[in-house]
């Protein structure tokens, strides 16, 4: 049995019987409705020409965002409502503020790049109803951290983000727009088929679970940013996918004796903005480059460490923090530190059965002392060539406990066995971090690649560690601002 796919777009409610399930939003508008205002450039989630706005009902408030549409396949928008730079036209036919303002300040020069950078604008516009103070630059370049220009240059377009709250507004009817919604609002799993693919998104954990012990080798699919690359760069073709986005239980954010469990479904930035309530310091760099704003909008933490990339940005500081990993199968619940997680390159401790239930992050204790940092070429939007984590447990000057993680120096994100036991029970002072730096040597053989070469990411990873020394050492720690050339960006 398959049932339609229901979403909001264009003014009114679609419905597809016909797609198959791996069919991105972005070939669906343009192929099958003609709306070519949207672009594709990478297929790959890192250009944003193909920039939408998928608004969702969260109790009885809409959420909207902005997401790639060439990685999110067509299903995942069921009871949700999509927006592209056709809907911002006017009633009376005039251009929203959002692109007038493009225009008022030559934003646009070949255009390939112009609606990807109009609806990451719009999402910025919206946030500004009822405000009265214009988004700061910070704001500004973080809601484009998605979308790459490669004639117009940047100037232009962040002075567009300004003068479109100078121009007269035009209002966005949310109440209509979540009164569709509710018509749509499913109360059970959706079984959706098409060509010989199936795709189920079950609403509660106890489904789930069901599901995944019938269907052992179904894929998983969740914030999509990298199994839509499977599909869209590798033209696997996965026969039956699981989606556990809209999987109430696994949408939650809880404190348990002194943890933060983050479920399966919440996004990387609704994850970093509830672990920077209680690492502000630490984590906020790292949220800030984490991909872009729409990675980080559809793409879940828990998506990043489940696929037990060398180079995922948040495994290294979730095994320097000491985080389990919560698996769940038709057997139960199997609770497991992160690092044991990950047997070797793509190998995991996963049954056929699991999948991965949730993460719990240690809270901040006394005597913590915990960084991360990333290295890349870039600010925003860039793979890590190795990305660090140091997390030691002082009592006094002395260390009672330290791990360390480094990503991007091995197969997986790996602790640092060796600098660990240079320093434990060790005065922090200089003499420790030389031993634990000549340690560091014999913990890892990192690869050549054409992020970094072996002996820049031994010597970065060594020079991290000073660095790190240089922010915690009991005797005049140096403030960010003093290490960090981004600190004062
Ligand atoms: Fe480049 Fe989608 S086409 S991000
Ligand atoms: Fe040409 Fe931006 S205007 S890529």
């Amino acid at each position: 049995m398959s049932q339609p796919i229901r979403f909001f777009y264009r003014g009114r409610i679609h419905s597809v019987s016909d797609a198959p399930p791996t069919r991105t939003i972005l070939q669906h508008i343009r192929e099958d409705h003609h709306c070519t205002g949207t672009k594709e450039g990478c297929a790959e989630g890192d250009c944003g020409a193909c920039t939408v706005v998928v608004a969702e009902l969260k109790g009885d408030a809409i959420e909207m965002k902005t997401v790639n549409s060439c990685i999110q396949f067509l299903p995942t928008l069921d009871g949700k409502a999509l927006f592209t730079v056709e809907d911002l036209k006017q009633q009376d036919g005039s251009l929203h503020p959002v692109q007038q303002a493009m225009v008022d300040c030559h934003g646009s020069q070949c255009g390939f790049c112009t609606p990807g950078f109009v609806m990451s604008l719009w999402s910025l516009y919206l946030k500004q109803e009822g405000k009265t103070a214009h988004p700061d630059r910070k704001e500004i370049d973080d809601t484009l951290s998605g979308n790459l220009c490669r004639c117009t240059g940047y100037r232009p377009i962040i002075d567009a983000a300004s003068r479109m709250l100078d121009l007269p507004r035009a209002s966005f009817d949310r109440e209509a727009l979540a009164a569709s919604l509710k018509e749509i609002r499913r109360d059970d799993t959706l079984t959706y088929g098409s060509g010989g693919q199936m795709f189920y998104a079950p609403l509660s954990l106890e489904h789930l679970v069901k599901l995944r012990a019938k269907k052992p080798s179904a894929l998983i699919l969740s914030g999509s940013t990298d199994v839509g690359l499977w599909v869209t760069k590798q033209m696997r073709e996965p026969g039956e996918v699981i989606y556990i986005n809209q999987v109430a239980e696994l949408q939650r954010v809880t404190e348990v004796d002194g943890k933060l469990e983050i479920g399966a479904a919440v996004t990387l930035n609704d994850a970093y903005a509830a672990l920077c309530t209680h690492y502000p310091q630490e984590l906020s760099e790292l949220w800030q480059r984490f991909a872009s704003q729409p990675i980080r909008n559809a793409g879940t933490l828990v998506g990043n460490i489940a696929n037990g990339s060398p180079i995922g940005d948040s495994a290294p500081w979730l095994i320097a923090l000491g985080s389990d990993i919560v698996l769940r199968g038709s057997g139960g619940q199997r609770v497991m530190p992160l690092e044991a997680f990950y047997l070797d390159y793509q190998k995991k401790d996963l049954r056929p059965d699991e999948f991965v239930e949730a993460v719990r992050v240690p809270l901040p204790r006394p005597g913590l002392r915990f960084r991360t940092y990333k290295l890349s070429k870039r600010f925003d939007q860039d793979i890590s060539a190795v990305c660090a984590a140091f997390a030691l447990t002082l009592d006094g000057d002395v260390v009672r406990d330290a791990r360390i993680a480094f990503g991007g120096m091995a197969a997986t994100s790996r602790r640092a066995p060796k600098a660990e036991a240079a320093l434990k029970g060790r005065t922090w002072d200089e003499a420790a971090l030389a031993n634990a730096i000549q340690a560091l040597s014999g913990d890892y053989a990192p690869l050549t690649d054409m992020r970094a070469s072996s002996a820049y990411r031994s010597k970065a990873a060594q020079n991290l560690l000073r660095r790190f020394w240089l922010e915690t050492r009991p005797d005049a720690p140096l403030p960010a601002s003093a290490v960090n050339a981004f600190a004062n960006a």
